[in-house]
Parts: structure tokens; C-alpha cells; sequence
């Protein structure tokens, strides 16, 4: 299937709010059926519901998910501890916590995950078509992580880490998708980049090899990259930042 009919695979409700981090796909369930969700204008409380993204529009509270008012993109460098949803049922600090200076009036959410002990750039934004092709494997927006592992990694373990990181069918005349930044006897440093978004993905596959991860840092989301953003510091998309998103988005 090609990029372009994306957008019209219908998807459940509840799977389609959880990418855009409205909450887990139970909370969303909770949410629809307390008739808080509308679909194209009309209120929906049952579970199961289908809608096509960019085609159905959804709002929450009558509030637009898609089309928002005024679409902003956020870069956050996310500290350790925090976690990468809207809200937390255990009282954690979100990454909403850490953005609210640019929140007023607006329904943000994340741009996919970072796990709690991870840390790096994770994108906000108000614009649930933008996050949710964002998200999809299908678009291939690569993720480049910068992983500490314990130990020297050998060739055979990079080969295999390789391996893992190629998009399903593409292993050949591809950059290198793992690759050894320092390697030292006690402790090497991993350049790894991925095309999708699956949970805990790099730390389980340095587990596959054997390998154990002392920290993980992502440092480019798609075009964006950390720079010299401070953990925890917030800042929205320049322009030319935001032209270059949607066109690998489009
Ligand atoms: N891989 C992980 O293990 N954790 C993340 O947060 C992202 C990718």
C-alpha cells in the first residue's frame, strides 16, 4: 500500500485518540463512553466505533482534535521521570507538566513515546492529523538514539543490532542503522536509528544481544534535532523546521 491512502484506513476510535496521547486505550474507552467524543459533529458512546483520520473529524469536549485553531509544534527535551502522556493515573509529571507556558487554550499531545527512563527530544503539538501520520510506521520518520551500553560491542552484536533496524524489506544499500560511536572495554556508546515508534524497541533489542543500557538518549525526531535544548526546556518549531516535518509528513 503507498503513502497516499493512508488516510483512508478506517481505525478504531479509541486506537486512533490513544496515538494521539489523549490517554491508553482503556481511558479512551472511558472517555467515548462518557459521551464526551464526537465524531463529524455527532455525539458517540459506543465502543468500537471506526473513523477514517483526515477524512472524520473528531472533538473532545466540542473541542476540534484535527484542524485545531492555531497549530503549534513543540521540541522538549524530556528529562528522566517523567512520562509521555497527557495525564498520569499515578501522579507523575507528564510532559504536558513541562509545556504548559505554551498550552493555554490548547489540546496538546505527544508526538508517540519516550519511555519514563529515557530522555531526548519528544514533539507536542495540537494537530492530531500531523501527530498521527507522524506516528505511522508507514511514513518512516526515522528516530536517531544515542544508547550507553555497558560492555565492549562486538562486531557480531552490531551486525545483529543492524539488522534489527531495517524497515521490513529493506536491507540492502541502506545506511547503517546501528552504528559504534566508542567502544571501550567497560562501557560503548551506539548511534541507533529507527523508522517507527514501538514500544521500549531499542532498549529490547539491546537486550535480544545481550547487551545492557545504561542510558538512552533520543537525539532527532525525524528533521528536528535536540541541539542544544536543555533537558527539560521547551521551545516551538522554527518555521523552517516545521516546513521540513510536514513535507516528510505529506
Ligand atoms: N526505545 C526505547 O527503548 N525507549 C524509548 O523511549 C524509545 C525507544
Amino acid at each position: 500500500m503507498n503513502k497516499k491512502n493512508v488516510d483512508t484506513e478506517p481505525i478504531r476510535l479509541n486506537r486512533y485518540l490513544a496515538m494521539l496521547g489523549v490517554g491508553s486505550r482503556r481511558a479512551c474507552d472511558d472517555l467515548i463512553a462518557s459521551g464526551r467524543v464526537r465524531v463529524d459533529k455527532r455525539r458517540v458512546d459506543t465502543i468500537g466505533v471506526k473513523i477514517v483520520p483526515g477524512v472524520n473529524t473528531v472533538h473532545i469536549d466540542r473541542i476540534p482534535l484535527e484542524n485545531p485553531p492555531r497549530p503549534v509544534v513543540l521540541l522538549l527535551n524530556k528529562p528522566l521521570g517523567v512520562v509521555s502522556t497527557v495525564s498520569d493515573p499515578q501522579g507523575r509529571p507528564t510532559v504536558l507538566d513541562l509545556c504548559k507556558r505554551f498550552a493555554r487554550n490548547k489540546r496538546l499531545f505527544p508526538v508517540g513515546r519516550l519511555d519514563i527512563n529515557t530522555t531526548g527530544a519528544i514533539l507536542l503539538t495540537n494537530d492530531g492529523k500531523l501527530c498521527y501520520r507522524l506516528t505511522h510506521p508507514r511514513y518512516e520518520i526515522p528516530r536517531v538514539y544515542i544508547v550507553r551500553v555497558r560492555g565492549l560491542v562486538d562486531e557480531r552484536k552490531l551486525k545483529r543490532l543492524d539488522k534489527m533496524t531495517a524497515p521490513p524489506g529493506r536491507h540492502a544499500g541502506r545506511r547503517p542503522g546501528a552504528q559504534l560511536v566508542r567502544g571501550l572495554e567497560r562501557e560503548s556508546i551506539l548511534k541507533i536509528t529507527l523508522h517507527e515508534g514501538r514500544h521500549r524497541q531499542v532498549r529490547r533489542m539491546c537486550q535480544v544481544v545481550g547487551l545492557r543500557v545504561v542510558q538512552l538518549r533520543r537525539v532527532q525526531f525525524g528533521p528536528i534535532t535536540i541541539r542544544k535544548l536543555p533537558l527539560g526546556a521547551v521551545r516551538p518549531l522554527e518555521k523552517n523546521e516545521l516546513e521540513k516535518l510536514k513535507r516528510l509528513a505529506s
